[in-house]
């Protein structure tokens, strides 16, 4: 144990677990695990509390069912590891808060930092703060700038969105109208994602994007952002969503509308469970979406191999697969 107590984990963390009932589950088996991780440490028993490192995971939102998905993988991954630690801080899309998260881990002294950063360039100086002296660093899903960091684990958005490319001259047979619907701007998979999908139709000059809103990763803001595309254009044919939440906002704009059925909708996620992609694939709200693995776990077992005096890869590429209704339904 490092000197850390049950009450210096993040209080936010609760607050926004409840605040979102289509995701409940998965936050209650979360909020299950941490609560015993908690307990165990306020009462001197149970594993953690002989835990020989500590380790601090900086999470930049828990308001998405992607990022809830991912606590539980690290939680669940970490039981399998006695000798570790592991603290949450949820920044709530707040690149200040999360900058203050890791100054706080920094402050309770931890052994390595597991890191989902909000956004690249305000997040870089504090983790290459850590980072040079002498934490070691891992970087899950989202990238930094620079280099200063001990591993990268996340899927190749640049791939992804090629292969989202790929299939949107398929369905369209090189000619159509299209919607993409942005993630955050300054969080490189969205710029990775974008640039994958325009490199692979850039072959097809009669394929024209007629609408690129940016709607922050978030299914509300995408919904909106619909809303207007809807009114803006009366013919679409595909809608390009950067993310699952933000497809399927989307689709429920166009169903509003009763529109859904002029246009196809292809998101990125995959996540299983009754609210996301693969079942809005099954469910042929969704044409397609790729497997986007959280990471979490893995980002767990390199932390102990760390910690063990282990060298890694600089940079480890997890596996995406493309979902359509052929395959949704196993693995839901
Ligand atoms: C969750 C999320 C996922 C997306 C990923 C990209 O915050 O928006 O839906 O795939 O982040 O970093």
């Amino acid at each position: 144990m490092r000197g850390w107590s049950p009450g210096s984990s993040d209080p936010g963390f609760r607050g926004q677990m409840e605040s979102a009932p289509a995701t409940h589950a998965r936050r209650s088996l979360f909020a299950a695990v941490i609560i015993v991780t908690a307990l165990a440490a306020a009462t001197g028993c149970g594993s953690r509390s002989s835990a020989k490192y500590l380790v601090g995971f900086s999470q930049c939102n828990l308001g998405e069912p992607w990022r809830v998905a991912m606590n539980v993988d690290v939680a669940e991954r970490a039981r399998d590891f006695p000798d570790l630690e592991i603290v949450f801080a949820d920044a709530q899309q707040d690149n200040a808060k999360q900058v203050a998260d890791v100054e706080n881990f920094l402050r309770q002294r931890i052994d390595l930092l597991m890191i989902s950063p909000n956004e690249a360039k305000p997040l870089t100086p504090v983790v290459e703060r850590a980072f040079r002296s002498g934490i070691p660093v891992i970087v899950i899903d989202r990238g930094l700038e620079g280099d200063a960091f001990t591993t990268f684990i996340g899927a190749d958005n640049y791939e992804i969105g090629r292969r989202a490319g790929e299939h949107i001259t398929g369905i369209l047979q090189g000619k159509g109208l299209i919607v993409e619907i942005l993630g955050l701007p300054g969080s490189p998979p969205a710029v990775d994602r974008s640039r994958g999908m325009h490199d692979a139709i850039a072959a097809y000059p009669e394929l024209q994007i007629i609408h690129s809103p940016v709607a922050n990763w978030l299914r509300e803001e995408a919904m909106a952002q619909m809303e207007m595309a809807l009114a803006a254009h009366p013919r679409i044919d595909l809608v390009y969503a950067h993310n699952d939440p933000m497809a399927i906002g989307a689709y429920l704009a166009a169903k509003a509308k009763g529109r859904e059925r002029e246009m196809t909708f292809i998101g990125i996620d995959a996540l299983p469970g009754l609210d996301g992609g693969r079942q809005a694939v099954a469910d042929g709200k969704l044409d397609a979406t790729f497997v986007y693995p959280t990471g979490g776990r893995e980002a767990v077992e390199l932390a102990a191999r760390i910690l063990a005096g282990a060298q890694v890869p600089h940079r480890v590429v997890l596996k995406t697969e493309k979902i359509t209704r052929a395959n949704a339904a196993a693995g839901r």
